[in-house]
């Protein structure tokens, strides 16, 4: 009976005690951070950019497989550029003179200089790709 008392007591001693920790965490001091953690607008931007952005996906293959050559935006501007001589993208007059499925057959097969991607992309790859580039099309 009364070793039962004596661990009541005890647990309650630790219950106290760890409230007690609880209190003291969330009462801590303000930090400057609290208010503006200095790297979170950027990481929530990152997070919800593959959300809002449903060009993300091509964005980010685009930069890996064509920007050398194409420059990140298109505009024939790559590092491997002077090279290549690429199209410029977003030219009204290239956007025109070409259907999707003639750019998406480009992208696959290669044209000129450019050459063709069908092994390095997946199926639904070209359509989205052509989705980003009509998206840089300037009027
Ligand atoms: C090695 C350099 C190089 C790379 C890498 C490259 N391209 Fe090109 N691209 C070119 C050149 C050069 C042309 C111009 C071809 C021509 O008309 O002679 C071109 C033209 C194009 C065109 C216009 C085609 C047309 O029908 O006139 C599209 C669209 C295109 N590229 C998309 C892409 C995409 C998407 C990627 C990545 C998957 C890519 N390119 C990677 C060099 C490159």
């Amino acid at each position: 009976m009364v070793l039962r008392r004596v661990s009541r007591s005890v647990v309650l001693v630790v219950a106290l005690a760890s409230m007690g920790a609880c209190r003291s965490k969330a009462t801590r001091e303000w930090r400057p951070e609290d208010h503006d953690p200095g790297g979170a607008p950027p990481t929530t931007a990152t997070a919800s950019a593959g959300e809002s952005d449903p060009l993300a996906a091509a964005r980010a293959l685009f930069a890996a497989q064509c920007a050398s050559c194409h420059g990140t935006e298109g505009h024939g501007d790559g590092p491997m550029a002077a090279m290549f001589r690429p199209a410029d993208l977003g030219d009204p007059a290239l956007q025109s003179a070409r259907s999707d499925e003639e750019l998406a057959n480009s992208i696959l097969r290669g044209r000129g200089r450019m050459p063709g991607f069908a092994a390095q992309l997946r199926p639904e790859a070209a359509p989205m790709l052509v989705r980003l580039i009509r998206s840089w099309r300037r009027r």
